[in-house]
């Protein structure tokens, strides 16, 4: 090794990006031997590699040691010579986490005025993989992969090497043409969150990477490879992460003295909000709410609604829906569909029932023939509820969309029979369906509202109880919880309402044409893959498959070529598509590029994706 760090150690290098020469020729062949991954050739070859074709080679030299820290090699074919084909790429343990390979990729694409690159590269090499994918990323490039040499070709077995074409190539911010670089980082060291974190832990395994950064719609990690976030941090990331606007606000704000913390006190920061929360949300939607802050998280404002609408009413029983999601405190578990997270109560979770949601039947019996019956059948032996709750559309239940009519109904069901409706639209909400509450396309008035996620707009907890005046039953103090007053999200929560909903242009104008892209291209691509439909309404939406194998691992290979999605279901079948309200339209593209890339690698069914004139940028 030409120098060793301590794997924990952020570390930072200076190194000269030059092209190679003779005298290199004898530290490559060393280098690709102990990287014990790469196929080492003779050292006769480095040393030719060095003399003919180093004007589209390049070596990375410590400039503190001068030892060789990586290289990459390759050529352009006379026929073709605006396509860098790379050869080989390595790069030594000691340098790894610090995004050299895309640096050296990005100084090879610069040096020699490439306008595509080429490689091979075999499916289980990850890092390679993802490298390439990035460097599409980055260029807003093509990345088309073929087969190229089968393992029937090669006399040792060798997998398959598939062809990986990118371009056209552009340059990008992210290049840097200037010869020495320094390069920060540390080792992508995994350990202490498998030694030490919970065996609870979920996303870190379907996405084993470490994140550094995230701006917009990109969020990058220690190895310096771009993700295209179609994931939004589960709805709590409406207006992209580190959306700039908010955070001047938050920024100031933090750097002013001003309350971060204050339970549930007065504040100027809690007054801005709860004004322009009235004057640009409630008011011009007709809505009279009181809004109650019960605690930070989506279940905090569930439990608050469960727990007023039984002291309310005076009633125990509470209704929800199958496959409904609510939270994981023991009253939202109650009301949650999911059996594994029902069991892990590890106790009997009481007084609610579930009704079937909109479709449960496929339509074959009235919707609400069994409520309608048992309620008025003093003999059903069925309690009276005090509340039904509902999501519009089920996130983590399978993206089920309730229909406009089927809302309208249940509103006039419960309040024909004096039962509460209480919304959930945690995750719903906050513009992620198209308006800023998930049941104004219905029409229709619940009780009462669960807000949480994106209400703060920049991924700090915040949740909102609202309910109608005359709910507002509530003793001083009888829901109470230290954070209630987070001042910084009520800081951030103003100046998304004020920057995205003073009026209808964010909603009617770039909102509706992201919904209206990414709706487009999920039914081109329903068409063209068979068992697949489209779920979900507005970007709370996905792909359900019959094979309820595949969305997982479309997720797995998107995450390969750096595009974040999860699965959402009973049987996670669903693949679920949630990005931000702000992406940008051709980062968009990009995503659902790739999207129908990994869909057609898994099902091996060709899909042929025209994105609609709005996509076009
Ligand atoms: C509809 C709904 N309600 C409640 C919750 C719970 O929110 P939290 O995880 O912040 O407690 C979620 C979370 O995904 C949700 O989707």
């Amino acid at each position: 090794m030409p120098h060793s760090e301590t794997e924990n150690e952020h570390s930072r290098f200076t190194i000269d990006l030059r092209a190679p020469q003779l005298s290199d020729g004898a530290a490559m062949w060393r280098l690709t031997r102990d990287t014990g991954v790469l196929d080492l050739n003779s050292s006769y070859q480095y040393l030719l590699w060095c003399r003919d074709f180093s004007a589209t080679s390049v070596v990375a030299v410590s400039d503190q040691t001068k030892q060789l820290m990586g290289y990459i090699t390759g050529f352009m074919r006379p026929n073709d010579p605006t396509t860098l084909m790379v050869w080989q790429v390595a790069v030594d343990d000691a340098a790894r986490g610090h995004g050299l390979a895309s640096r050296m990729l990005d100084y090879l694409v610069d040096a020699t005025s490439a306008q595509r690159l080429e490689t091979t590269v075999t499916d289980d090499n990850v890092a390679s993989n993802r490298l390439f994918a990035s460097l599409a990323q980055r260029h807003g490039a093509s990345h088309d992969i073929t087969p190229l040499f089968t393992p029937e070709v090669y006399p040792d077995n060798h997998d398959t090497e598939y062809l990986h074409s990118i371009g056209p190539l552009t340059p990008t911010s992210a290049q840097n043409t200037t010869q020495k670089t320094t390069l920060e980082g540390n080792h992508m060291d995994t350990s202490i969150f498998e030694s030490t974190e919970s065996e609870v832990r979920s996303y870190s395994r379907g996405w084993p990477t470490v994140f550094t950064k995230a701006s917009g719609s990109i969020m990058t990690d220690e190895q310096g490879s771009d993700y295209i976030d179609f994931f939004a941090g589960a709805g709590a990331l409406n207006y992209g992460h580190n959306n700039p606007e908010l955070r001047s606000e938050l920024v100031e704000y933090m750097t002013s003295d001003a309350l971060v913390h204050s339970l549930d006190m007065m504040t100027p920061a809690k007054r801005d909000f709860l004004q322009t929360f009235k004057d640009l949300i409630l008011a011009p939607r007709d809505l009279d709410y009181k809004v109650m802050f019960p605690g930070p998280t989506g279940t905090n404002t569930v439990e608050a609604a469960l727990k007023l609408a039984r002291k309310v009413t005076g009633r125990q029983h509470i209704l929800s829906f199958t496959n409904a999601f609510h939270g994981m405190t023991l009253g939202s578990l109650s009301v949650t569909g999911n059996s594994m997270k029902r069991k892990g109560a590890g106790m009997a979770l009481t007084n609610s029932s579930k009704i079937p949601f909109d479709d449960y039947f496929d339509g074959e019996t009235p919707d609400f023939l069994w409520l309608e019956r048992v309620l008025e059948d003093s003999g059903s032996g069925v309690d009276k509820p005090a509340a039904i709750i509902v999501e519009t559309v089920q996130g983590e239940g399978g993206l089920n969309a309730a229909r406009m009519a089927w809302l309208k109904e249940l509103r006039e069901l419960t309040a024909r029979h004096d039962i509460l409706l209480i919304v959930d639209d945690v995750q719903a909400g906050c513009g992620r369906t198209g308006t800023f509450f998930s049941f104004e396309e219905a029409g229709i008035t619940p009780d009462i509202v669960c807000v949480s996620k994106s209400i703060s707009g920049y991924g700090l907890p915040m949740a909102l109880t609202l309910f109608k005046p005359e709910l507002d039953v509530w003793a001083p103090g009888e829901h109470n919880g230290t954070f209630r007053g987070n001042n910084p999200a009520f800081v951030t929560a103003t100046a998304a309402l004020r920057r995205y909903w003073a009026d209808d242009s964010f909603e009617k104008g770039h909102l509706a044409q992201v919904i209206d892209t990414i709706q487009d291209a999920l039914t081109k691509i329903a068409i063209e893959v068979e068992g697949t439909s489209v779920k979900g309404r507005g970007l709370l939406t996905g792909l359900h498959f019959e094979d309820p194998e595949i969305a997982g691992k479309v997720a797995a290979a998107g995450f390969e070529k750096g595009l974040l999605m999860e699965t959402s279901g009973p049987k996670d079948e669903v693949l679920k598509l949630m990005p931000a309200l702000t992406i940008e339209l051709d980062v968009l593209q990009r995503g659902l590029t790739i999207l129908a890339e990994v869909i057609s690698d898994v099902t091996g069914q060709e899909i042929t994706l025209v994105l609609n004139e709005t996509a076009k940028v």
